[in-house]
Parts: structure tokens; sequence; C-alpha cells
């Protein structure tokens, strides 16, 4: 008798708010025909109700029980959060960002790469000159909420922003009466290097030559000097690797102007968040674009980076395909390499073929119809 092993996945599913669990039924879907098809593979979805519903229906957004519950499970497949019904802010910080910090997953990976057949906003470029990585700090910078509104603060801080104002600016505000607001962002020296160092790890598995990183350092020079010395620092234990410092306002341009530069590039938290919608417009747009929230040794969280778009929910419109190479990236991350090729060659030839299509690709699919051809391609393999 032939034995075969079968490895057990547990996957946490939260379809989430707006167009999210349009676009998850579809990748559910398709990481059930490419772990069928590779053999081996049994992955045990469980789904979870958190968003906008379950908060408007009980108040709550994501509760301890769920959180320890989700540390038992291989990793998180998550759709998108956000709701017009709720206060902007609540559902991003309550569920999609708490995930991100409870589990600490400190690398938001997000691929930026133009797959034959994919309309390309720059013009005379192709595939062989979008193809690299982003590397998003995720959980230090100015994500960390500390700040505040001056109405109520300690009376150390108001000091400190009086100061400011009467040493340094020619505004005349008096800090008691005025309102103000500030935000603080923090690097550590451990949260640089960590994310830092997975960055120069991946150009050498993905056999890239340069990292990027990129910074504000001319003008937040307290935050990102310490940044530049982590990366100097790491970067001497990866000789092969070239590197450059670019600062993100010149790195905006630079991505639409020669985007064939590009190989790994890694960046503070929020540059990170503004460069990789850059990064998905010039891949083909939102609906093409996933990303992973890595916790190396933990648990890590895959997703669409496109949100929830409640304007398009409900109407089975919504492309897919961002939140299925959200799931390849989680089976490759899983080490499931097999599972992950499988699903990406189903797509690449979905996407060359071009006749099953999104209205974002120009096409009349729908999402349905999008994720059941991707299956078709798996099972004709
Ligand atoms: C993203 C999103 C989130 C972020 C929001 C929804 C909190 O824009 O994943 O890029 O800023 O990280
Ligand atoms: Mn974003």
């Amino acid at each position: 008798m032939v034995q075969v092993k079968v490895l057990k996945y547990k996957i946490a599913v939260i379809p989430g708010d707006g167009v999210g669990p349009e676009v998850i039924r579809e990748g559910v879907k398709v990481l059930r025909a490419a772990a069928e098809v590779a053999g081996g593979v049994d992955i045990d979805f469980v789904e979870f109700p958190y968003g906008a519903e379950h908060y408007l229906r009980t108040g709550e957004l994501i509760p301890e029980e769920a959180l320890k519950e989700l540390s038992r499970m291989d990793a998180i497949y998550l759709g998108a959060l956000g709701d017009p019904r709720v206060p902007t802010g609540v559902l991003e910080q309550g569920i999609l960002l708490r995930l991100r910090f409870y589990f600490d997953q400190y690398v938001n990976l997000r691929p930026v790469r133009l797959y034959p057949g994919v309309p390309c906003p720059l013009a005379g470029k192709g595939p062989e000159d979008v193809d690299f990585f982003v590397v998003r700090e995720n959980t230090e910078d100015f994500y960390v909420a500390l700040g505040g509104r001056a109405k109520g603060r300690s009376k150390a801080e108001l000091d400190l922003i009086r100061s400011l104002y009467e040493a340094k600016f020619k505004l005349d505000v008096d800090v008691d009466r005025d309102e103000i607001a500030y935000q603080l962002g923090v690097i550590s020296r451990k949260g640089a290097e960590r994310v830092i160092r997975y960055a120069f790890e991946l150009a050498r598995r993905k056999g890239k030559k340069r990292v990027t990183s990129v910074d504000k350092a001319n003008v937040l020079t307290h935050v990102y000097s310490l940044w530049r010395d982590v990366f100097e620092s790491v970067a001497r234990d990866y000789p092969e690797i070239e590197t450059e410092f670019a600062f993100v306002d010149a790195v905006t341009m630079w991505f639409v102007k020669n985007p064939e530069w590009y190989q790994v590039v890694v960046t503070p938290n929020m540059f990170g968040d503004i460069i990789t919608d850059l990064g998905a417009m010039i891949q083909g747009g939102l609906g093409l674009a996933p990303g992973g929230n890595i916790n190396p040794e933990g648990v890590s969280m895959f997703e669409p980076i496109h949100g929830s778009a409640p304007k398009h929910a409900g109407k089975n419109v919504a492309n897919p395909i961002a939140t299925i190479l959200a799931g390849q990236m989680m089976l490759e991350e899983l080490g499931e390499q097999k599972v992950a090729d499988i699903i990406e060659a189903a797509v690449v030839e979905v996407l060359r073929e071009g006749r099953v299509r999104t209205y974002d690709l120009g096409g009349r699919s729908s999402t349905s119809e999008v994720g059941d051809e991707v299956v078709r391609k798996i099972e004709n393999k």
C-alpha cells in the first residue's frame, strides 16, 4: 500500500465587508481546487464573522477569544474591512490593524508584478519592466497611534508643543485656546532591523540584485536617520546585493518613469502604504494587487490590498484576482510552493487569454466567472 502523507492546514477566513465576501469566496474556491490537484495538501477553512455587520449587530470588533482561536490557525485569509455605516477608522483600526499588531505581522509584503495581457497605464512599459517587491514595515512608524488633539492632553505634552510654537514658528498659536493635533512616528532599531533583514533575505531568495531603502531622512531626520543607520548595518551582511537610498517623493516619480530599476524596495510603514497603491496601479490596478502581512515566526495574514469598495459590494463585479494571488502568497508562505505555483500559472493563463475578465480590465465577466475560469485552468492542467 502506498502511503501518501497529507499535510493539513487550518486557515481562518475573514470575509469582512463590502466586496470582501465576494472575492474571498473565489479565493477559497481556487485554493481548494489547487490543493486538490496538487494532492497531499488538505485545507480546512474556518470562517470568522468579524466586520461591519457583526459590529453593528453586537458592538464587538474582534474579541480576545477570537484572537486566541486565530493564534491556533496556520494563517488568516482576509477579504476587506471598512463600511460607510461605521465611522471611518473604527473597523480598520479595531480589526485590520489590531490583527497586524496582535500577531506582530511586521512585514507587509506587496509584490508589484505586471502580468502579460494586463493593460499597463505606463506608456511603453511591459511585464519585463514591472516586477519587484515592496517590503513595507507593518507595525511602527506613524501607525503606532501615538498622539492627540490638544484639548485634554497632559501638561507636559502641551508645554512641549507650546515651546515649539514659541521657538520656531511665525504662526501665533496659543495651545491652550487654539485647537491643535499631533501624531508621533516611532522607529526602533529592532523593528527596523527585522524588516530590513527580511528584505535582503527576500532579495537573495528571489535572485534580486538590488535593495532600495525608501525614507524621508532629509526632513524626518530623527526616525529615518535611525532607519538609514540600520539599513547600512544590515546591508553589510549582504555584500553581493547592491543598495541605495531614495526619498519617498522621488520614488513616486521613478516608479512611473523607470519601474524596471526596482527589485526589492524596503520602506517604513506610512510611505509603504502610499507607494504600494501607486505600485498597484502600475501592475494593472488594485484588482490585481495582493499583500501578505507576515510574521515569519507566527500567524500571517493575506489580503487583497484594494479594501472593501462599498460601491461595488454585492454586485459580483469586483476583480477576485488580487485575492486569489493573496491566497497564492499564503500557500507559498506555508511552504506549499507547488500549490502556489499551480494557482499563479492558472491566473497567468486567464490574464493572458483575456477572455474572462472583470470591468476594471475592460471586460464584462463577473467576479465568480473569473474565479470559475481560474479553477477550470487548474483542473485542465
Ligand atoms: C492598506 C490599507 C490600510 C493601511 C488601512 C485600511 C488601515 O490602506 O492595507 O494599505 O493603511 O495599512
Ligand atoms: Mn493602503
